[in-house]
């Protein structure tokens, strides 16, 4: 969230962006850079896989940004068969790089051989370039041809030419389209707290990397720097028409991973950069029910009243949230005594809890410069010294929800020590606030100090912060959660670089860099300055609290959802979409920015705020986004604390829209449990564009308002306001009406689906498909967890079908047990195989077969309760239904015989 009274800053913040574009203009000019002498590349030697050379100064500096470095190291590595790792470093002064321990480095395999390796790197040695091409067809990918390097010690430039309109995705957290507009984007990297997602600017997290997309294949290009940076995409600069793509970055190396994709499948270049970043992690099966938040609750008993009221209106609510409103003065592990008393907050955790629902809260990273206040904290943070420093050497200090902060130095050797411990005692199940995941925002880090921030102490009496209560304390003894309590109040204790202002200022749309958020010359314990980590700090916090929470549960998933990310964050985090507006473009947005997460980023677990976070929503906005959000992997409602209240229940239309395609959803729940499974082997995504699976159809290279959910089910949501129609594009191939099931041919043209109601999302399961589906929906995962089976068989048009199902125990690190079932369907015979360890204790209670022109003579089922058995056929939808009765403890066969 952000800070909302703070409208005086809008006006500097105007003067700011103005003054620095105006500065930048003359940088900008392509031509300019495009004169420097770039390098010569000399003593080139090549052992094994690896190539290194000197590339020295090829001519007079053109010292754009400061000096020119004289002497550069490159070193180039065919890392495996489809990626090589190109590195230019400074041989004589060591360069701030993203350190090991935040994203360790893939490992090499050292008996690769360039000649077979499915990408090439050549180079032509004066003035220094290179290019990536595919091996077997010599097409260039990258080429920095008559773009020179430049290198120096606060601005790196590297700029490669591109095919005309490439098809560019990646380079987030943005809120551009899904496949960039290559004409005119720049994509800026630098953590910032961007209330509103606006278009066009820097959002929270940071992930230089990106998926280019041919008719000839798809690759991708990941630059690992945490450095600020712009990323130019341009069009038609040359009369060759060509797409060229720029890195500015200022400061750091260079550090390219080139991966060779594939020229047939798209999902294999996600694998590959999975292999770089690391593949997600698994989280607990419960996290996939609906999420309930908002920033706004006045007090226990608007929690509690929530919980009631989902649960009266026949809506599950799997986990509850409480945002910073349960704090005492906004300091974070408090309560307010008054307010969200602990005992009562206890209260409301074990009635969730006995009733097999989850609970939430926010922690955020700034804690309250609180000396002398008892604040335990901070006391014990200052006493283990594991804050940021500033540099004269006192704790570097920002302006956040409680006043003015210190900032946890994620760096400092102790700093899991004082997390691990302050989660623990807070979040003791005992006498705290049992947790069951936990959401972590505000750690771009943000901090609400307009730059220069010389006087925290008065712009935090400027702000008001923290900001007093506006409603009047509840009634202490009241009755909630239908039972009676009597209460007990008890208050909870509680180097030369200019690296404020670097010569070329990336295109932040905060202004200067250290305005509102950590300065950039604050220091960690470790040495590094905030100007080279600060985009590593949400992801850092990150693994900071998923450590913690393995603490608290040892041997148990964790759900940890973050708002800032870098590269490599999902191997630990799932991540919301930041504070959106309750708007439809934002409702339209959303998708583009999930696909984003979950398919380039490798962040799968990741959602935007339901219905939208400010501004008010309406009745059908809410429905269509209750709608929408269901196939979001992370499905979250939450609000701000000035809007209307959201909560499905509210109108009855959403409600309604709620309950349908919540159904649908949590009969998915093992569907989508599976396909996170297997991202969390080998990096597969679990949503996908539709160019991933037309890849050889160009219509689909834009679309970003209809996608994959898993493998096989199109979702395709009405994407404008009062409309009950939407145009959706399908692609040549067999489909199955999700609703009604029947057969829908695809013509690879858009069509238009009419009276699409307020409840109703459009989605098509894709033919080849066997999915695992739970018999019905239920209100909770664990009584989910209990329901039968039943798989829907859906030919392609080559009449084959495949799926699988993965089900454990849904919450252990380690599995002691699984169950892998692998379902293929050829020939009218569906046979379903694999290892059964782990006891469901439920069954394949049906089986139906879709797209089945003629009713079958018989229906024979092996395995189970062996033998001929009843079936239905519905000659209109062309379904066959097959009362099966298998356990899901065995091999099993359903044959149709004609
Ligand atoms: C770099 O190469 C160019 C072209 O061969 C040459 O003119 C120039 O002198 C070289 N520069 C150095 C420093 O060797
Ligand atoms: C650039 O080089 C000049 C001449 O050696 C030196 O005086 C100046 O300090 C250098 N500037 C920077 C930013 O390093
Ligand atoms: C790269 O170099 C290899 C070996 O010299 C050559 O076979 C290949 O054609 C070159 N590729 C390109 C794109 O120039
Ligand atoms: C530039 O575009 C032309 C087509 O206009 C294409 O043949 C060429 O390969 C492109 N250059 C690069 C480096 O992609
Ligand atoms: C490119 O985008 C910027 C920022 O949106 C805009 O100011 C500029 O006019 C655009 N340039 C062109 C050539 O469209
Ligand atoms: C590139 O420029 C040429 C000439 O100005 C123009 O005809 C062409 O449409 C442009 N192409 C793109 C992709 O913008
Ligand atoms: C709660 O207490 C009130 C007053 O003592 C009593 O009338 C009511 O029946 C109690 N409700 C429950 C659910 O126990
Ligand atoms: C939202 O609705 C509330 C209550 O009607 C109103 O006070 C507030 O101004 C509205 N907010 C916006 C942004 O329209
Ligand atoms: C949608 O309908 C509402 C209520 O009739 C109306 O106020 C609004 O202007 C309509 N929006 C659009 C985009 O037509």
């Amino acid at each position: 969230m952000w800070f909302r009274t703070r409208l005086h800053g809008a006006g500097a913040l105007l003067v700011a962006i103005l003054s620095h574009r105006v500065v930048q203009a003359e940088y900008v000019d392509p031509a300019v850079l495009d004169r420097c002498p770039g390098y010569n590349a000399t003593n080139v030697k090549t052992v094994g896989p690896q190539l290194t050379a000197t590339l020295v100064l090829g001519g007079q500096a053109c010292n754009v940004f400061g000096n020119d470095t004289k002497t550069l190291k490159l070193e180039v590595t065919y890392e495996t068969d489809t990626r090589i790792h190109l590195k230019i470093t400074d041989p004589t002064t060591e360069r701030y790089e993203v350190p090991e321990s935040v994203l360790p480095r893939p490992s090499a395999d050292p008996s690769v051989r360039p000649s077979s390796a499915q990408i090439e790197f050549n180079y032509t040695a004066a003035p220094f370039s290179f290019t990536i091409s595919r091996a077997r067809t010599h097409e260039v990918l990258f080429s920095t041809a008559s773009h020179p390097l430049i290198f120096e010690s606060q601005f790196l430039r590297v700029k490669t030419t591109l095919p005309p309109n490439a098809n560019i995705y990646g380079l987030g957290e943005h809120t551009e389209t899904f496949r960039l507009d290559p004409a005119n984007t720049t994509r800026t990297m630098w953590s910032r707290d961007a209330y509103g997602i606006p278009e066009g600017t820097n959002l929270y997290g940071n992930h230089p990397v990106y998926f280019e997309h041919r008719a000839t294949g798809t690759h991708a290009v990941f630059l690992l720097s945490s450095n600020g940076m712009d990323v130019k995409l341009r069009n038609n600069e040359t009369a060759s028409g060509n797409t060229t793509l720029e890195y500015n970055v200022i400061g750091g190396v260079l550090d390219f991973y080139f991966l060779a994709g594939s020229e047939t499948d798209p999902t294999e270049v996600a694998r590959q950069y999975a292999q770089v970043v690391g593949t997600p992690a698994e989280v607990p099966y419960w996290s996939f029910g609906l999420h309930q938040c908002r920033f706004g609750y006045q007090n226990y008993i608007d929690v509690a009243n929530v919980i009631t009221n989902y649960s009266a209106a026949s809506i599950p609510l799997e986990t509850m949230w409480t945002d910073i409103d349960y704090m005492y003065k906004r300091r974070i592990f408090t309560t307010d005594p008054d307010y969200f008393p602990l005992n009562r907050m206890r209260q409301i955790v074990d009635y969730l809890h006995g009733h097999d629902q989850k609970f939430v809260l926010m922690t955020d990273p700034a804690v309250g410069y609180l000396p002398g206040e008892s604040y335990g904290p901070y006391d014990r943070g200052t006493a283990l010294d594991v804050w940021t420093k500033a540099p004269n050497g006192s704790a570097s200090l920002g302006l956040v929800w409680p006043g003015v902060t210190v900032f946890p130095d994620w760096f400092h050797p102790k700093i899991e020590q004082y997390w691990t411990n302050e989660f623990e005692i807070f979040y003791s199940p005992t006498i705290g606030l049992d947790i069951d995941g936990a959401w972590i925002d505000m750690n771009e880090p943000s901090s609400f100090c307009d730059y220069p921030c010389d006087d925290p102490f008065a712009q935090a009496v400027q702000q008001a912060l923290p900001p007093p209560r506006t409603s009047s304390p509840p009634d202490p003894t009241a009755q909630i959660l239908g039972q009676n309590t009597t209460t007990v109040l008890k208050k909870r204790v509680q180097p030369g670089d200019d690296v404020l202002n670097p010569p070329y200022q990336i295109d932040n749309a905060a202004g200067v860099l250290s305005d509102r958020t950590a300065y950039t010359n604050a220091k960690h314990a470790n040495g590094l300055v905030e100007y080279d980590t600060h985009n590593l700090y949400g992801t850092m916090m990150s693994v900071a609290t998923h450590d913690a929470m393995l603490a608290r549960r040892p041997g148990l998933r964790t759900l940890v959802i973050t708002r800032s990310t870098f590269a490599g964050a999902g191997r630990k985090v799932g991540k919301w979409l930041g504070d959106n507006f309750s708007t439809w473009d934002h409702y339209r947005t959303s998708i583009a920015g999930m696909l984003g997460m979950a398919t380039v980023y490798q962040v799968p677990m990741v959602g935007s705020d339901i219905c939208g976070y400010a501004e008010n929503t309406t009745e059908t906005l809410c429905a269509r986004w209750a709608m929408l959000g269901a196939f979001y992997p992370f499905m979250r409602n939450h609000n701000s604390d000035t809007s209307i209240s959201q909560e499905f229940y509210r109108w009855p239309t959403v409600a309604q829209a709620a309950r349908n395609v919540l159904s649908i959803r949590y009969r998915l729940i093992d569907y989508l449990y599976t396909a996170f499974h297997t991202a969390s082997l080998d990096g597969t995504p679990i949503i996908h564009p539709l160019w991933f699976k037309y890849p050889a159809d160009p219509s689909t290279f834009p679309i970003d308002l209809q996608f994959f959910f898993g493998d096989s089910i199109l979702v395709s949501p009405v994407t404008d306001e009062n409309s009950t129609s939407v145009s959706i594009y399908l692609p040549k191939d067999r489909f199955y009406d999700f609703a009604t099931l029947a057969p829908v041919d695809g013509q690879g043209a858009s069509v238009t689906l009419n009276n699409v109601d307020f409840t109703t999302i459009p989605l098509h399961i894709k033919g080849g498909t066997v999915l695992p589906l739970r018999a019905n929906g239920t209100m909770t995962t664990t009584e989910l967890r209990d329901t039968d089976f039943e798989l829907v068989v859906a030919p392609g048009t080559d009449g084959h079908a495949a799926g699988k199902l993965y089900v454990d125990d849904g919450v252990s690190v380690e599995q002691k047990a699984s169950t892998s079932v692998v379902f293929s369907y050829a020939g009218g015979t569906l046979t379903a195989t694999g290892t059964f360890g782990f006891a469901a204790g439920v069954k394949v209670a049906r089986v139906l077969f879709l797209g089945v022109a003629k009713a079958p003579r018989a229906v024979a089922v092996r395995g189970g309760s062996a033998g001929r058995t009843p079936f239905s056929y519905n000659a209109t939808t062309q379904v066959v239904q097959v009362v099966v009765d298998v356990p899901l403890t065995h091999v099993f066969s359903v044959q149709l015989q004609s």
